[in-house]
């Protein structure tokens, strides 16, 4: 099946879990190399990036951390521009290298935002891994370090992201199809 219907919009078929993974694996391997010295600690941005977390560090063999956050942003098929608080930002940041962990860079709001909070804590080094990037939506000045794929502006649903709930499961990556 090449397109899904979810709540009343039609998706189709964008990114094949298999390349998904393949990518996943080649981010896995570039931070295994990065990170041979220290122990990075991984800040997982709930909900979106939780199947993206889960496969990436089922890869990453350097000893780690993982601790997970919680800001929302979002409503239907366009961000909202709001960020909310940030919830779960507990753990030892001061003099560690961080790597936010991210399932799409849309505007980059929420990640400056992170960006921001985060350094308060003052880490030693703060890097992004994203699986996805949307360069033509970008309004801020973020540089994603580990990038999985850049995409156009289009919604997408799948592997952790939604369309207003329903989607998060998809082991594939779909793209709205144009009315
Ligand atoms: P940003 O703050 O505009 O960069 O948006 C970041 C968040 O918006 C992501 O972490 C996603 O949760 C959500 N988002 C952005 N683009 C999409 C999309 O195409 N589909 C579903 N969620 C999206
Ligand atoms: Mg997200």
């Amino acid at each position: 099946m090449n397109t899904i219907t979810i709540h009343d919009k039609q998706f189709s078929l964008f990114i094949p879990s298999e390349k998904i993974q393949q990518r996943v694996e080649e981010l896995a391997a570039q931070i295994n190399f990065d990170y041979k010295d220290e122990i990075p600690l991984f800040i997982s941005v709930l909900n979106g990036a939780f199947l993206f977390t889960a496969d990436l560090l089922k890869k990453i063999t350097v000893d780690c951390q993982v601790s997970f956050v919680k800001l929302t942003s979002y409503q239907g098929t366009q961000s909202s521009g709001v960020v909310k608080n940030i919830i779960g930002l507990n753990e030892e940041i001061a003099n560690r290298r961080i790597i936010i962990l991210e399932d799409i860079v849309d505007s980059g709001n929420t990640a400056v935002h992170l960006l921001k909070e985060i350094e308060k804590h003052h880490p030693s080094e703060i890097k992004i891994a994203s699986l996805l990037l949307k360069p033509t939506a970008l309004k801020y000045d973020v540089k994603v370090d580990y990038l999985g794929f850049e995409v156009p502006d289009n919604f997408l649903v799948g592997y952790g992201l939604d369309y207003n709930g329903l989607g998060r499961n998809l082991n594939d990556i779909w793209t709205i199809s144009m009315e």
